[in-house]
């Protein structure tokens, strides 16, 4: 790993420019406060040119959300995107620490640009996101040349924060916080398909993450500013728009009211039916599900829906009964099985996809294979696989039974293999089928054809030429004869 030399090393080209800072270095970075309250580049950050910036996204479609909106940010406040990375005049990393592996990628991107940093002191540098929220003032200390420091609940005090920068102090703002709605209008990268955040944070306790304490506590939007930015999205021209969360069933329990029924007012249920007729949107998914709170209720409104695709991603972990109880993901195999039975039955061509874990600490072999088998009774489409990472802070890293990495590279490879195998199996399903797909982008590989993705999520290309002349467009809802399938995408050409 490539990092600076701590600040105490001998007088480098970066200490005298931190000399050039004004007094607030004398006592330290300045923790933000959030006493003070919370700005918009409405306010703050007024507009005028300020150079090039770049951000470099690790993790999940939450930091992606979340980058997305700091570009909006960035570029209101007059910056203008960089061409590239190294000559960036402001560089963003918006980190993810879900594993070890996340994490130290973040170290060695960072390691580059402060030694840039120390040739030309200039360079505005910022981490933020879920690193550093997890490390805070630690991250100063270890990567002196940082100009910010900004945990995922101030992503939408950008402007506020850089104007403190602007102003010689270094900054770390991690409190915890309550994340007002941003008025700036987001960077987005596709001009198609939206993301739309619904609920921050997570408060479940599985006991190998670390999501709750970097994201935390839920903070759900108000259904009316949600609708109100799916609106803005269409009226744009976006044709599809997922709500996010790390725990989306979770969507509501956090806003007051009871029906007359006895029922939360605002439920996930509820919010899908009061964003579905958003003129111009075709497609509404949503990510991440909870198998403790997806209920028969969602099932039922998904079916009924028509804009609401058919495809759930529902994380499971671990096939093992005892496993998942000391994962604390309260619930059991069985009830999963009900879930995804529910959902066959309403929408027989549903695709599941999931998360799961191999390794985590005590997993036997006998338990693995359980998993192994759910994968293969319940026929995945896709399924995101990861080994066991000891997290900081979570109860699992401290516990017995931790596996070799031995271990833990074994039942990845066979897990990924049947995986693979699996979703091949799933595929075949479309062959010969005709699909919808909604055109996202060109191929980048093969730019005669455009991709995008099926109801059922699967990615597809398909040659941008219409048969009758002309070209179909990015936007368009095409419907593509399947005659080639993969594991994890489709071809076809377009009727
Ligand atoms: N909120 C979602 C997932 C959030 S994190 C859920 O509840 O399922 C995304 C995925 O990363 C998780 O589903 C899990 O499979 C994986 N993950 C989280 N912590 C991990 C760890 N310590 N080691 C390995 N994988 C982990
Ligand atoms: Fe992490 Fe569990 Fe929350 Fe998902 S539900 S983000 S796995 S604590
Ligand atoms: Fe990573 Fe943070 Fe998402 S840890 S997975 S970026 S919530």
């Amino acid at each position: 790993m490539s990092l600076p030399a701590s600040p105490s090393a001998s007088r480098s080209p970066v200490e005298q420019a931190a000399a050039t800072r004004p007094a607030p270095e004398a006592s330290g970075p300045i923790v933000a406060d959030d006493a003070e309250p919370s700005t918009t580049p409405a306010t703050a950050g007024q507009r005028r040119p300020r150079g090039s910036y770049w951000i470099t996204t690790f993790g999940c479609q939450m930091n992606k959300a979340d980058s997305e909106r700091m570009g909006g940010i960035l570029e209101a406040m007059g910056y203008t995107v960089a061409g590239d990375e190294h000559t960036a005049d402001l560089v963003l990393y918006n980190t993810c620490t879900i594993r070890d592996n996340a994490e130290q990628k973040v170290y060695s991107y960072l390691g580059r640009q402060a030694l840039r940093k120390r040739a030309d002191p200039h360079l505005t540098l910022v981490v933020a996101g879920c690193v550093a929220q997890q490390e805070g003032e630690a991250l100063l200390r270890r990567v002196p040349e940082l100009d910010l420091v900004m945990g995922p609940q101030h992503a939408n005090r950008l402007a506020s924060l850089l104007e403190r920068v602007e102003s010689g102090q270094q900054v770390v703002a991690t409190e915890e916080h309550h994340i007002l709605e941003d008025i700036t209008t987001a960077r987005r990268d596709s001009r198609v398909c939206g993301w739309v955040n619904v609920i921050y944070g997570c408060n479940e306790r599985c006991t190998y993450c670390v999501v709750p304490a970097v994201r935390g506590r839920e903070q759900s939007r108000l259904p009316q500013a949600i609708r109100l930015e799916i609106e803005g999205l269409a009226a744009q021209g976006y044709r599809e728009v997922t709500l996010l969360g790390q725990n989306i069933d979770a969507y509501g329990r956090d806003l007051p009211g009871i029906t007359p029924a006895g029922r939360r007012a605002h439920t996930l249920t509820d919010l899908l039916a009061f964003v579905h007729d958003v003129e111009g949107i075709e497609r509404i998914r949503f990510a991440t599900s909870h198998p403790r709170y997806f209920t028969k209720r969602l099932i039922d409104a998904c079916a009924d829906l028509p804009k609401v695709c058919e495809h759930f991603h529902i994380p499971f972990q671990s096939g093992d009964d005892d496993l998942l109880r000391a994962m604390g993901r309260g619930y059991t195999v069985e009830r999963y099985r009900r879930i995804i039975d529910r959902i066959r039955q309403r929408m027989p061509d549903a695709a599941i996809s999931a998360d799961v874990i191999v390794a985590f600490p005590g997993e036997s072999d006998a338990q693995f294979q359980r998993t192994l088998a759910l994968v293969e009774e319940l026929g995945f489409d896709q399924v995101n696989t990861a080994a066991y990472s000891p997290r900081p802070n979570t109860p699992a890293a401290d516990w017995s039974g931790q596996l070799p990495e031995s271990v833990k590279v074994e039942r990845l490879r066979e897990l990924n293999a049947l995986v693979e195998q699996i979703a091949r199996q799933r595929s075949e399903r479309y062959l010969g089928r005709t699909e919808e797909v909604l055109a996202e982008a060109v191929n980048p590989k093969e730019p005669s054809q455009l991709m995008g993705r099926t109801r059922t999520n699967r990615l597809t290309f398909f040659p941008a030429a219409k048969p009758d002349g002309g070209d179909h467009r990015i936007g368009d809802l095409v419907r593509v004869h399947i005659d080639a399938v993969r594991s994890f995408s489709l071809s076809g050409s377009a009727c």
